[in-house]
C-alpha cells in the first residue's frame, strides 16, 4: 500500500495554511491575547506551563463550583479540576437556553431516506429534560448505568445527554454490531434501563434491532426496563411489564429538569473498545476533564465559529461521535449535521450533495471515506457546490499522502486545510493533530495538541528520530480516560507498564527532523478496518465458538480502501465434514457473533498454524506472509511445512 513507512519517507510537500484564514482563526485570535507569536512558541510555552493554557479554557465553561486546582498527576492516575462543581450538560445546553443561541439549531439530521428534522437549542434542551424525567421515574439514580443501542437518529444524543444530565452513567452500543455485544455490555455495566429501536434500514435494506434485542433480553438479568423508540414503523412484539415505547412515556412528562451537580471527576460514560484480549475494555471518561478536552480541540483544531456548519460523518457509536458530534459541537453552541445513512446510498453523490444542501464548512470523516470517494472518481463531487468548506478533517486511521492530496483538490479545492487528527477512545479528544496555523505534510498528523507531549521510542523506550517506533505519551491531558470499568489492573496493565507510568498507544509511528509525526497503525493485535478498532482475538473466538472449526488465526491483510481486511486461516476439526459452504457459513457465523463490521474478507483452511514447540501460535508469521514481509527468524517453529503452505494459499 502507498502509505508503506519508504512513500511517507518520501513525502516532502509542504502546505502553508493562507494568511487570511490563520488571521481569522480561533488559535490566532487566543494566541494573541495570550502573547504568543507563533506556532512553536505555542507549543513551547504550552508544555512548560500546562495550567496556564487549560485554565484559560476551561474558564470559557461554567462551574458551579470553581475548581481548586487544575490537575493531580500521579501517574498512572491523573484527577483534572479538582473539587470542582460541574456538569457537562450544563455546559452543552443549559447556558445556552439563557444566551444567543437558544434558537439556533444544535441538529440538523437526515435521515437515509431523505426525511429531514431539526432540533433547536431550546427544543433540544426541552427533549433531553423529558427524558432525564423519564429516567428518574424509571428509578435512575446519580452513578447508574444505562445502556443504549440505537441507530444514527436524534433520540440516541438525547438519550445520552438525558444520562448525563441526572448524572448516569451512558453506555452506547454501535449498532453495527450484533445484540450479542449489546448483552456481554448490558451484564458487565449491570444496566437496569436499555434503550432500543424497531429498527433502521441500511442501504434500503431493513434491520430489525428489536427482534434482536429480544433475543437477548433473557439473558440479561439487571434489565428492569426495554426502552423502544418506534423509528422505522417495523412490527414488533412489546412484553409487558418491560418493555416501553419511547412515545408513550414522553408523552406527558416535564419539560423542565434539575441538572444534577456532578463533581468534576465523577464518570460520564463507559464506551467499550477492542484490546488485545476477545474481551472488550470498557473506557471510563469523566465529566469535567473530558468536557474541557472536547470544547477546546474543536474550538482550536475545528475552529468553530458562531455561522459554520460541522458535520462529523462518523457514527455516535464510537467515540469520535461520542466526542463531536455529541458532546463538542454542543459545547462550542454550533450547528450540526447528523446524517443516518451510508454515504453512498443511493449513489456516490450523497453526501456531497448534503454538504451543498446544508451548507457544510467544516467536515470530519475517515480516509477510507475519502478513499472510496477516489474510486468513484470526480464526477461525483463536481456535480455539487462544495464552496462552503473551509475546514477539512481526517480520522481513524494513516491518511495516505494520495488520499489526502485528492481530499484536499477535490473536495477542498486547494483552499481547506485538513486537520489529520491521530487519538483514541481512551484519549477522549485529538492528541497529535495540526491547528488550522501549521504547515500541513500530506501523511503526516503534525505535531502534538498543546501540552501534549508524544514521542516515539525504541523497545528500551529511548526517543527515535527518522526511524519507526511505539508512540507513546508522556504527558496527563484533561479528557485522558481514567479506568476500565471495573478492571483497574488492566488499565496500569495494557496502558502503563510497557514503559512504566507512559502511556502505550498501540501505535507505531516515525517523527521527522521536523518534529512531525507519521502514524503507521497499530503494532498490537488490534485491526483497524475502515477506521475501527477490531481485536484479531474477538473473530478468532468467534471462529472457534463454530463447531467445525478447531483453531483459527486472524491477521490484517492491507486494502486498498479499508485500510485493512479481516483474513483467517482455519484449521477444521479431524473428521469434519467440508460442506460446499462452509467458507460462507463461517463469515456468516462471525457476523452473527460480532456484526457486520468484522466481517472477514477471506477465510483460508489450513491443516496447522505456525507454532512454537511450547505450541504458541506465530501469528507474525501469518502477518509477515500476508502483508509480504520477510517472515524474520524462525528458528522457533515447529512445524515450518505450513509456512509454505500459506505461502501457497497466500499466492
Ligand atoms: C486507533 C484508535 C479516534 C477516533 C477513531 C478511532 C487509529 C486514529 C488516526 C490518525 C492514524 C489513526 C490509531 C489509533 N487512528 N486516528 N489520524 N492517523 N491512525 O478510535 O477506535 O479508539 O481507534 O485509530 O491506530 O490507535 P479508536
Amino acid at each position: 500500500m502507498s502509505r508503506d513507512l519508504d512513500t511517507l519517507l518520501k513525502e516532502k510537500r509542504i502546505f502553508k495554511p493562507s494568511k487570511i484564514l490563520t488571521d481569522e482563526t480561533n488559535i490566532k485570535k487566543w494566541m494573541e491575547t495570550q502573547d504568543v507569536h507563533d506556532y512553536d512558541e505555542l507549543l513551547e510555552r504550552a508544555s512548560e506551563n500546562p495550567e496556564w493554557f487549560w485554565n484559560d479554557l476551561a474558564r470559557e465553561l461554567e462551574w458551579f463550583k470553581p475548581y481548586r486546582k487544575t490537575f493531580e498527576w500521579n501517574p498512572p492516575h491523573a484527577k483534572w479540576f479538582l473539587e470542582g462543581k460541574f456538569n457537562i450538560i450544563h455546559n452543552a445546553l443549559d447556558r445556552h437556553i439563557k444566551g444567543p443561541n437558544r434558537e439556533k439549531i444544535a441538529y440538523l439530521w437526515e435521515g437515509e431516506s431523505g426525511e429531514v428534522r431539526s432540533l433547536t437549542y431550546i427544543e433540544l434542551y426541552k427533549e433531553v429534560n423529558k427524558f432525564a424525567n423519564v429516567l428518574r421515574g424509571f428509578g435512575v439514580e446519580k452513578g447508574d448505568t444505562v445502556s443504549i443501542y440505537l441507530p444514527m437518529i436524534l433520540e440516541l444524543p438525547i438519550a445520552m445527554l438525558a444520562c448525563a444530565k441526572i448524572g448516569a452513567i451512558h453506555s452506547v452500543v454501535f449498532s453495527g454490531f450484533w445484540a450479542k455485544a449489546f448483552k456481554d455490555r448490558i451484564n458487565d455495566s449491570g444496566s437496569k434501563i436499555a434503550i432500543t429501536a424497531d429498527g433502521f434500514t441500511r442501504r434500503g435494506k431493513i434491520i430489525n434491532l428489536k427482534e434482536n434485542v429480544d433475543k437477548i433480553m433473557d439473558k440479561t438479568p439487571s434489565i428492569e426496563k426495554l426502552i423502544v423508540i418506534n423509528h422505522a414503523d417495523l412490527p414488533v412484539e412489546m412484553h409487558s411489564p418491560t418493555d416501553v415505547w419511547w412515545h408513550e412515556i414522553m408523552e406527558n412528562s416535564d419539560t423542565e429538569c434539575k441538572t444534577e451537580e456532578m463533581d468534576s471527576e465523577d464518570p460520564l460514560f463507559i464506551l467499550y473498545t477492542s484490546g488485545t484480549t476477545g474481551k472488550p475494555k470498557g473506557v471510563v471518561h469523566v465529566h469535567a476533564g473530558y468536557a474541557v478536552g472536547v470544547y477546546t480541540t474543536m474550538k482550536f483544531v475545528f475552529d468553530i465559529q458562531e455561522e459554520d456548519v460541522w458535520w462529523c460523518a462518523a457514527d455516535i457509536g464510537w467515540i469520535t461521535g461520542h466526542s463531536y458530534i455529541v458532546y463538542a459541537p454542543l459545547l462550542i453552541g454550533a450547528t450540526s449535521l447528523i446524517y443516518e445513512g451510508t454515504p453512498d446510498f443511493p449513489d456516490p453523490g450523497r453526501i456531497w450533495g448534503m454538504v451543498e444542501k446544508y451548507g457544510v464548512s467544516v467536515f470530519y470523516t475517515a480516509p477510507t471515506t475519502v478513499r472510496m470517494f477516489m474510486k468513484f472518481g470526480e464526477k461525483w463531487p463536481e456535480k455539487y457546490d462544495l464552496s462552503s468548506l473551509r475546514l477539512l478533517g481526517s480520522v481513524g486511521e494513516p491518511i495516505n499522502p494520495e488520499a489526502w492530496i485528492w481530499y484536499y483538490n477535490t473536495i477542498g479545492k486547494g483552499k481547506c486545510p485538513i486537520m489529520d487528527t491521530w487519538w483514541q477512545t481512551e484519549t477522549g479528544m485529538h492528541l497529535i493533530t495540526p491547528l488550522p496555523i501549521s504547515k500541513l505534510k500530506p501523511g503526516s498528523a503534525v505535531k502534538p495538541f498543546p501540552t501534549v507531549i508524544a514521542d516515539v521510542v525504541d523497545d528500551d523506550g529511548k526517543s527515535v528520530v527518522g526511524g519507526g517506533g511505539h508512540l507513546v505519551i508522556k504527558s496527563t491531558w484533561p479528557s485522558m480516560f481514567r479506568t476500565l470499568y471495573k478492571d483497574p489492573d488492566r488499565y496500569v496493565e495494557a496502558y502503563w507498564s510497557t514503559f512504566k507510568n507512559i502511556y502505550l498507544s498501540g501505535d507505531v509511528a516515525r517523527k521527522d527532523e521536523d518534529g512531525y509525526f507519521w502514524i503507521q497503525g497499530r503494532e498490537d493485535d488490534v485491526l483497524n478496518v475502515a477506521g475501527h478498532r477490531i481485536s484479531t482475538a474477538e473473530v478468532e473466538s468467534a471462529l472457534v465458538s463454530h463447531p467445525g472449526v478447531a483453531e483459527a488465526a486472524v491477521v490484517g491483510k492491507p486494502d486498498e480502501i479499508k485500510g485493512e481486511e479481516i483474513c483467517a486461516f482455519i484449521v477444521l476439526k479431524e473428521n469434519y465434514k467440508l460442506e460446499e459452504n462452509l467458507k460462507e457459513a463461517l463469515i456468516n457465523h462471525v457476523r452473527m457473533e460480532i456484526g457486520p463490521i468484522a466481517t472477514p474478507a477471506c477465510v483460508n483452511w489450513v491443516s496447522d498454524l505456525p507454532k512454537t514447540r511450547s505450541g504458541k501460535i506465530m501469528r507474525r508469521v501469518i502477518k509477515a506472509k500476508v502483508k509480504g514481509y520477510p517472515v524474520g527468524d524462525i528458528s522457533t517453529l515447529a512445524n515450518p511445512e505450513v509456512v509454505d503452505e500459506i505461502d501457497k494459499l497466500i499466492d
